[in-house]
């Protein structure tokens, strides 16, 4: 019998009680992977624009690349929760655009939630979108698709006051109707207080151990991408070097008649 899908509900219901796993993916045979190892939420994350389409940051992305790729994890995963960036500027050109944006990740992505970075200024949108039947994650602390306001992808939320700013914004998004929320680079004191705040969860990125659950990106944690790799991830395999051992070791056997063999 098929394995029961993870929902909004049930992300809810393991804060406190279980920590939350989540990865991003970006296409069919990984998110069958990556699900298959029973993940709990699979994130179709807009840094696809860096790891699967070689742009220097997020701002790139399209609908369209959002929706071609979460089609394709979405036949993937048959347990995991299924989220999708909503890209850049999607969602800032009012609340009919964000909606129709939202509502095509779902139709036609087929994603089972949205995610949205920014906190007070996104709240309205937020709710626009709840109130259309879609989940919505929100995303706090180092936003990338604001890096050229933000001046770089360092640590977020440093001073006294950004740090309350952002507590303000984790309620706002959740005052809003967020099921859930990641917390990107900030200390990890801050991120532990926003998780003790909130009643929904907090999935946390360099935000230290003490939020709900981890999120990382695939081809970071996997070392299958180096062009930029964060101080906070952690190598669980190097599945990179094997792909280059492995193709290292084709060509060498094309190169001398080695394969196929002639039996
Ligand atoms: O796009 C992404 O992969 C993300 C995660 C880093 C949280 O937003």
């Amino acid at each position: 019998m098929a394995e029961k899908k993870i929902t909004t509900k049930t992300v809810r219901a393991m804060k406190g009680r279980e920590k939350i796993s989540m990865l991003t993916s970006y296409d069919y045979s990984m998110a069958k992977l990556v699900d298959g190892a029973g993940v709990d939420m699979i994130l179709v994350g807009d840094s696809l624009g860096n790891v699967m389409l070689g742009y220097d940051n997020t701002t790139h992305v399209t609908m369209a690349d959002m929706i071609h790729h979460t089609k394709a994890v979405a036949r993937g995963a048959r347990r995991a929760m299924v989220v999708a960036d909503m890209p850049f500027l999607s969602c800032h050109l009012g609340k009919y655009e964000a909606v129709k944006n939202a509502g095509a990740l779902i139709a036609e992505g087929n994603a089972a939630a949205v995610k949205i970075e920014g906190g007070e200024e996104v709240a309205e949108v937020i709710k626009a979108i709840t109130d259309a039947g879609i989940p919505v994650c929100a995303h706090l602390g180092l936003t990338p698709q604001s890096v050229n306001q933000l001046g770089g992808f360092g640590v977020q939320a440093k001073t006294d006051a950004a740090a309350e700013k952002l507590l303000r914004d984790a309620k706002a998004t959740e005052e809003a109707g967020a099921f859930a929320l990641v917390l990107e680079c900030i200390p990890r004191d801050l991120a532990k207080k926003v998780t003790e705040s909130l009643t929904i969860p907090t999935i946390g990125i360099g935000a230290g151990p003490d939020c709900d659950g981890q999120v990382l990106v695939l081809h970071d944690m996997l070392g299958m991408f180096d062009d930029y790799v964060p101080s906070f991830v952690k190598r669980f395999a190097e599945v990179g070097q094997a792909i280059t051992a492995g193709v290292s070791d084709y060509i060498t056997e094309v190169k001398e008649g080695r394969f196929p063999q002639n039996n």
